[in-house]
């Protein structure tokens, strides 16, 4: 008798344990984690092994099994979308990318989503997403400056964090963010700025929106720009960017990088210029050539900080180019590839600069 009431009762104390198991999972945001590669799934030879090591190695269930933390701040499901160092991001990685994220933010049961991914190109992944996800959802980028193998790795915390905060009410319309080192930094403004410390991501001058900190997320900014469910941009049927080049500034620069991109199609060129954006004297005929052909100029600044004055360093109306703002030269080429998909009049992709 005494045997058969004891398992009653264990059997009515398991059926509570998992009733409110069940209860608190469904209190938790559902947050998916893609993972595309970078140091945060790399791997070094040895735990002092923080520069010289492979990344894109770990697979993302082996992320999420290495930090089980993860299940007290949200329902975690990983997707592997690919598996590449970042430097190999190509356009088509992230039209793939780009129309996943907006699959998955279009389910109800998908409340915020994590991209794991290198930080070489973090910064213009997280600004293309800023551009075409179509959803107030939380979109949060991270990676690591450490590969997982490392002693005091960082990636561990960097994705606990941003698990966090994709599943936070507070991230809701903040647009893409991206976030390491405890920090939190809007796509449009944030940049690398060290080869490989944690403190690498910084949004100089302008600010970066808030930090993380005992596993709360706090904000003290938001962008003042379009971004996300407001964005004009849809790459829904877009299968292919328009080819954007960069050419980059500096003394005694000649035209050779330009002529050689416009003669190889590219529809739009950003000219990373020295200071407010200057044109060479050895360069200026052939950006002038080059828009002639009906290829589009967007004068940027290799500076980094600032704005990229319109009719300040050359006389933009009449030359009939683009000036980028504050935009780097890495994310004005973003701007400039998806508003080609729209338009090739530098008025309206002037207009674009300005609101995005
Ligand atoms: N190869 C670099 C990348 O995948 C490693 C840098 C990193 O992820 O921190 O972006």
């Amino acid at each position: 008798m005494l045997r058969h009431q004891t398992a009653r009762y264990l059997f009515a104390v398991m059926a509570t344990m998992l009733v409110f198991a069940g209860a608190q999972a469904q209190k938790l945001p559902n947050v998916m984690i893609l993972a595309t590669g970078g140091t945060i799934a790399g791997t070094g030879a040895s735990s002092t092994t923080t520069v010289g090591y492979t990344a894109a190695t770990v697979g993302v269930q082996q992320l999420i099994q290495a930090v089980p933390e993860l299940a007290k701040v949200a329902n975690v499901k990983g997707e592997q979308v690919f598996q590449i160092a970042s430097e190999s991001m190509t356009n088509e990685h992230w039209l793939t990318l780009g129309k996943r994220v907006n699959a998955l933010l279009a389910q109800a049961d998908v409340d915020g989503i994590v991209i794991t991914h290198g930080t070489d190109t973090m910064e213009e992944t997280a600004y293309f997403l800023d551009l075409v996800v179509k959803s107030r959802k939380p979109v949060v980028l991270v990676g690591a400056m450490r590969p997982s193998t490392a002693l005091s790795a960082d990636g561990p915390i960097n994705l606990y964090n941003a698990v966090l905060l994709a599943g936070s009410p507070e991230a809701v319309g903040k647009g893409v963010l991206l976030s390491l080192n405890d920090q939190i930094h809007a796509a449009r403004d944030v940049t690398k700025t060290n080869t490989s410390t944690p403190d690498s991501f910084k949004t100089p001058e302008l600010g970066l929106m808030g930090y993380i900190q005992g596993g709360k997320p706090f904000f003290y900014r938001a962008s003042t720009r379009k971004h996300t469910a407001d964005t004009e941009f849809d790459i829904a049927n877009v299968n292919a960017l328009p080819q954007v080049d960069i050419v980059y500034g500096y003394a005694n620069m000649n035209a050779v990088a330009l002529d050689a991109f416009v003669a190889a199609g590219a529809k739009g060129i950003i000219h990373a210029g020295v200071g407010d954006g200057s044109l060479a004297a050895r360069v200026k005929p052939a950006l002038i050539a080059a828009r002639k052909k009906g290829t589009i100029i967007v004068r940027a600044s290799r500076v980094g900080q600032g704005i990229l004055a319109r009719n300040g360093e050359a006389n933009d109306d009449e030359l009939d180019f683009v000036a980028a703002d504050t935009l780097n030269p890495q994310k004005a080429r973003i701007l400039l590839m998806l508003a080609l998909t729209k338009t090739s009049k530098t008025a309206e992709i002037q207009r674009m600069f300005y609101t995005y």
